[in-house]
C-alpha cells in the first residue's frame, strides 16, 4: 500500500494490492481527477487531459488555442460560478454576498494511518489491516478559504475513504451554504446506476437503471436518512453481473439528510457527489475556524454486485463496528411487540419469556410500553421512569425473573422523541426541533426532541443512566419513529441551517457516553424498522432492525436488498405470527424461518399461544441456527437468484472463509401446476474439494456443483416453500 506525489510530472497515485486513484495537478494547481479502478503498477499519462477548444467553455487563464476550461476538466473538488457549470461540491457565502469560489493546490501531505474525524463515525485502521492517508490542502486564492482533502487507503481492501474541511483563513466569518464530503468525475457515462430506494416495510429495493444525460439525486430531506433512500449509489458497467464487471459503490458514513447526485454532462462525463444535503444546511465559519465533512467509503469492485458486497461486509466488521459485540455471535431474540403490542402485564411478559426459555431464545426484549403512562402511542415519550400501573413490581423485578430464567434482558427506548402528553413537554414544550414562529407538525403524536441542545440530550441522558443504572439491561433496542419537520430550535446562538448537524453531532455524543459508559449492552438500532439502516449508526450500534415488515415474501426482496451493502451480522431478522401483520400472508414456519435465519434470528410473536407441533419446529429452526450462526452472521455470503428478478423465488449460500462449509437457501414463492424439478448452483466454494450435502449421497465436486448444480431432492408442493442445505467439505 503507498501513496506517493511524482514531484517531476505532478501526481498522486495512491495504490493498494487491488486499487489504484490517480490524482494530477493541471498547470500544477488545478486538481484533477486521473483514473480510479484496478490497480496500476505504474501511471504515466499524466497531464493528458483532452485540452481541445469547446465552444462556450470559459478559460481560466489566457492559453493559446482557447484549450484549457474547467467546463471539460475532470475534478476532485469543484467550486462554484468560476467556468465548471457542472453541480459544485460546496458553496461559500462571503460577506459581499457573493459565492463564487476556486480552489488550487496548496500543499499535501502523505500520512501513516487516519486521522480521527472528532465527533463524527467513521471507519478506522487496525494493527492487522493498517492504512495511509493522503491530505490535499487547496485554497481560493482570493477568500483564503482553504479546504483540506483526506483521502485513506486501506490495506487489503479496494476500498477509499474521503472527506472535506473547510477553513476559514480570511479576513471575515463566512456562511457554508453547501459542504459536500466527496466529488469524482469518470470520463465517460457508459454506466447503469443502482440504488437502494425504500418506505416503510419496503426498505433498500434494488433498482438499475441506464445512466441518462441529467442530475440524478438520491436525497433525504427527512431529518435522518430515512426509509426513503439509502445513502448509497453505485455506477455498474452495463455488463456487469452478480459475479462480474467493475462497479463503483459510494457509501456515506452518516445518519442525517444526505444528497447523492450522479450527473451526466453535456460531453457525457459523470460526476457522483455525496455529503449533507445543503437544502437545510448552513453554517456559520467564524475566521480561523473550521467545518470537518462525513466521510464517505468509495468501493470498487471487479467482481460485480457480489465483489461489493464482499468488500463492504468485512470492512464494515473489522474497521467501522466497534466494541465487546463486534465479532460476537448474536443471541437469539424474542421480541414482545407483534405478540402483544402495548397490550401487557408483567405476567404475560413472564409467561412469554417462560415459553421463549425452553425454545432455546436466549435474550427478552420489553418494547414500547413499559415507561410513563404508555398505554398507546399518543403518550409518555420523553419520561423514561417504569409505567407503575403496568409493572408495579418495577422494571428491575421484571428483568431479574426474566434473568433468573437463563435469558438476557432487552429494553426499547426511543429517546429522541417527545409526546406532546408527557411530563417532560409539560415542564418543556420548547425542547423539541420547531420553527418557533409557525405551527408544530405532530407525526405519531410525537415531536422529534431537539438533540441539538446540549441540556436536552443531557437530561434524556441522564433519565436513560438512571434505568440502566438500576436495571440489569444487556441489549437496548434504539427506535425513532417519524420524520423531522419545521427544523428549527428556540436555542439562541443556532442558525437554522446548523440545526440538523448539530443535532447530529449530540446524538452520537449521547451514543457515544452510553457505548462508553455500558460496553456489555447490545445495541439494536431501528426507525419503524429500517428507516436509519446507515454506516454511521453501525459505529456506535453493531445491529439494526432491518424492517417492521416481518413477512417472509417481503423480507426476501428486503433483506436481498439489504445484503448488498450491510453486513448480514447487523441484519435483524424475526419470525412472526401468521397471518402476517403486514401482508396477512400466510407462510409456513419452515419459510418464516429460513428467511429469519439468514440474519440475527428473533421471534416476534406470542409463544405461548403456539401449538405443540409449531414449538417443535421452532425448537430446531433454533437450535439448528445456533449451529450455523458463525457461518451465517461472519462468513462470506454469496447472492444467487435475485427476488427482484425471478418475482418468484430467491437464493443465497453463506460460505466460511475456509471453504469447508457452507449453508445454502432456496426459496419458491407461489406453486404452479405441473413443474419440473428445480436444479441450483451454488457459488463460493472451492472447486478443487468435494462436499457432502445434506439429504443426498456420497460428495460432489465445488467445480460440479457451482457449474452444473444439482437437482433438489424433492418436489416443492404449495406456495411458500424453502429449501436449506448444509455442505461440508468431505
Ligand atoms: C417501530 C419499530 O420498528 C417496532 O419494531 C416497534 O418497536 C414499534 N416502533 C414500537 O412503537
Amino acid at each position: 500500500m503507498t501513496i506517493t506525489f511524482d514531484e517531476k510530472k505532478k501526481y498522486f497515485h495512491l495504490k493498494n494490492e487491488s486499487v489504484s486513484y490517480v490524482i494530477a495537478l493541471e498547470e500544477e494547481k488545478y486538481v484533477s481527477h486521473q483514473y480510479w479502478g484496478k490497480r496500476l503498477n505504474s501511471f504515466s499519462q499524466v497531464a493528458d487531459y483532452p485540452r481541445q477548444d469547446n465552444a462556450f467553455a470559459p478559460n481560466p487563464f489566457e492559453v493559446p488555442g482557447r484549450i484549457f476550461s474547467l467546463a471539460t476538466l475532470p475534478q476532485e473538488f469543484p467550486g462554484n460560478g468560476s467556468g465548471d457549470f457542472r453541480e459544485s461540491a460546496f458553496e461559500c457565502l462571503y460577506p459581499d454576498q457573493t459565492t463564487v469560489s476556486l480552489l488550487t493546490y496548496k500543499s499535501h501531505d502523505i500520512v501513516i494511518g487516519k486521522q480521527p474525524l472528532q465527533g463524527l463515525p467513521q471507519t478506522y485502521e487496525t494493527k492487522e489491516e493498517p492504512a495511509e492517508t493522503l491530505l490535499l490542502t487547496l485554497e481560493d486564492t482570493v477568500t483564503k478559504v482553504e479546504v483540506v482533502l483526506s483521502y485513506t487507503l486501506f490495506k487489503d481492501y479496494p476500498v477509499l475513504t474521503r472527506s472535506a474541511s473547510f477553513r476559514n483563513n480570511g479576513a471575515e466569518a463566512i456562511h457554508l451554504n453547501k459542504a459536500l464530503s466527496m466529488s469524482i468525475d469518470f470520463p465517460d457515462a457508459d454506466f447503469d446506476m443502482i440504488q437502494l430506494p425504500g418506505a416503510w416495510g419496503r426498505e433498500r429495493q434494488i433498482v438499475r437503471t441506464p445512466l441518462v444525460r441529467g442530475i440524478h439525486t438520491l436525497d433525504s430531506k427527512r431529518g435522518t436518512t430515512s426509509h426513503a433512500y439509502q445513502p448509497f449509489v453505485a455506477l455498474a458497467d452495463k455488463t456487469a453481473t452478480e459475479d462480474q464487471g467493475a462497479v463503483y459503490g459510494f457509501h456515506f458514513v452518516y445518519s442525517g439528510e444526505f444528497r447523492a447526485n450522479v450527473e451526466v454532462d453535456t460531453y457525457a462525463q459523470t460526476r457522483v457527489q455525496m455529503g449533507i444535503n445543503p437544502t437545510h444546511f448552513q453554517w456559520h465559519l467564524p475566521v480561523g475556524e473550521a467545518f470537518q465533512t462525513p466521510e464517505v467509503v468509495l468501493v470498487y469492485s471487479e467482481n460485480g454486485l457480489n465483489g461489493l458486497s464482499q468488500t463492504l461486509h468485512p470492512f464494515y466488521q473489522k474497521h467501522l463496528i466497534r466494541g465487546q459485540h463486534q465479532f460476537a455471535e448474536r443471541p437469539v431474540l424474542i421480541n414482545n411487540w407483534e405478540g402483544t403490542y402495548f397490550d401487557f402485564t408483567a405476567d404475560k411478559i413472564e409467561a412469554m419469556a417462560d415459553e421463549a426459555s425452553t425454545l432455546g431464545i436466549e435474550l427478552f426484549v420489553l418494547d414500547d410500553g413499559w415507561f410513563g403512562k404508555r398505554d398507546d402511542d399518543y403518550s409518555s415519550l420523553g419520561d423514561w421512569h417504569v409505567h407503575t400501573a403496568k409493572l408495579p413490581s418495577g422494571l428491575k423485578q421484571l428483568a431479574e425473573n426474566i434473568k433468573a430464567k437463563g435469558m438476557l434482558f432487552g429494553l426499547w427506548f426511543e429517546p429522541e422523541m417527545i409526546s406532546e402528553d408527557s411530563e417532560l413537554y409539560r415542564a418543556h414544550p420548547d425542547w423539541c426541533i420547531h420553527t418557533p414562529s409557525r405551527e408544530k407538525s405532530l407525526s405519531r403524536s410525537q415531536y422529534v426532541i431537539d438533540f441539538s441542545r446540549k441540556e436536552v440530550r443531557d437530561n434524556i441522558l441522564a433519565q436513560m443512566m438512571e434505568v440502566l443504572d438500576e436495571v440489569p439491561v444487556d441489549y437496548i433496542k434504539w427506535d425513532y419513529n417519524r420524520n423531522m419537520t419545521e427544523i428549527g430550535t428556540a436555542a439562541p446562538g443556532t442558525l437554522p441551517g446548523e440545526v440538523l448537524h448539530k443535532y447530529m453531532l449530540g446524538l452520537y455524543e449521547v451514543m457515544e457516553a452510553l457505548v462508553t459508559k455500558y460496553p456489555h449492552i447490545l445495541f439494536e438500532s431501528c426507525s419503524g424498522g429500517g428507516g436509519r439502516f446507515d454506516p454511521g449508526f453501525l459505529y456506535y450500534m453493531p445491529q439494526t432492525w432491518t424492517s417492521d415488515n416481518t413477512d417472509a415474501v417481503a423480507r426476501l426482496e428486503i433483506q436481498y436488498g439489504t445484503s448488498l451493502v450491510m453486513p448480514i451480522s447487523s441484519m435483524g431478522s424475526h419470525v412472526s405470527a401468521i397471518p402476517n401483520h403486514q401482508t396477512h400472508r400466510m407462510a409456513s414456519m419452515k419459510m418464516r424461518g429460513d428467511v429469519a435465519m439468514a440474519g440475527n434470528l428473533g421471534y416476534e410473536l406470542d409463544v405461548t399461544t403456539l401449538s405443540e407441533a409449531e414449538k417443535q419446529e421452532m425448537k430446531e429452526q433454533i437450535s439448528f441456527y445456533k449451529e450455523y450462526r458463525k457461518l451465517i452472521q461472519y462468513g462470506t455470503f454469496h447472492r444467487i437468484l435475485s427476488p427482484f428478478e425471478t418475482q418468484n423465488e430467491a437464493a443465497w449460500i453463506f460460505v466460511s472463509p475456509e471453504q469447508d462449509e457452507a449453508l445454502y437457501f432456496y426459496y419458491r414463492v407461489l406453486d404452479r401446476a405441473n413443474l419440473k424439478k428445480k436444479k441450483v448452483l451454488f457459488k463460493g466454494l472451492d472447486p478443487v474439494k468435494f462436499y457432502t450435502v445434506s439429504g443426498y449421497e456420497g460428495a460432489i465436486g465445488g467445480d460440479e456443483l457451482m457449474n452444473r448444480g444439482l437437482y433438489l431432492k424433492d418436489a416443492l408442493q404449495g406456495d411458500y416453500q424453502s429449501v436449506c442445505l448444509v455442505l461440508k467439505e468431505a
